[in-house]
């Protein structure tokens, strides 16, 4: 058996994110980002696909994704409430890294495990930020999920979606708790 690592197991069991709302600047340098993402990418990934890809959306990049978000929002005659809630998280945000789920051939693979896989680079990255001291919130929400928006602002194809907007930054205040899963109603001993 191999050493147990008890500062990433402490690690495991008590990290938290922080709202999308509550983290500003800082956020991390390219340079410090470098790390956070490599330990992102290095998820399973069956057959060695690499389904996914990532862009990464600084403060320009926010604010022409947060136009584009509020153009497409017009267009789809959303009401002001709902269009903020899909613009504020891009104007709000310190830093973003959108995770792309890039499917390929699923005769080799099936797709389905191709959306675990891009999951997992979402979960990684917000583990790996946090773990480097910076809050980080997986957020999806509209625009995540509208084909159009993601192909005329962030240059998806066909095959491409967005499996999470991960936000980096500062948290302004501590994470709120959140109850968290009992084990005697989601796990089945099956001996
Ligand atoms: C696929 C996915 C999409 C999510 N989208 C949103 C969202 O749009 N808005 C939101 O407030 N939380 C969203 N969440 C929830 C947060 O990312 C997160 O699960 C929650 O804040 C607790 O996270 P923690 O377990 O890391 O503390 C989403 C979670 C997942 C897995």
């Amino acid at each position: 058996m191999a050493e147990q690592n008890d500062a990433v197991m402490e690690f495991l069991l008590t990290r938290r994110s922080p709202p999308a709302k509550t983290l500003s600047l800082p956020a991390p340098s390219r340079t410090e980002l470098v790390p956070i993402l490599t330990a992102g990418l290095r998820v399973p990934d069956h057959g060695k696909l690499e389904p996914w890809r990532l862009i990464v959306l600084e403060r320009a990049g926010l604010d022409r994704l947060a136009d584009l978000t509020q153009e497409r929002a017009r267009s789809l005659g959303y009401d002001d409430e709902k269009t903020e809630k899909g613009r504020g998280q891009f104007t709000r945000s310190p830093l973003c890294v959108a995770v792309v789920e890039t499917r390929r051939s699923i005769e080799k693979v099936h797709a389905l495990e191709q959306t675990y896989s891009a999951g997992a680079v979402c979960l990684s990255l917000v583990n790996a930020a946090l773990a480097s001291g910076w809050g980080a919130s997986w957020i999806t929400g509209w625009p995540a999920h509208d084909a159009e928006l993601a192909a005329s602002a962030l240059g998806l194809g066909p095959d491409e979606r967005v499996a999470g907007f991960i936000h980096i930054g500062t948290p302004s205040a501590a994470p709120p708790e959140r109850p968290r899963p009992d084990l005697g109603v989601s796990v089945t001993w099956a001996g």
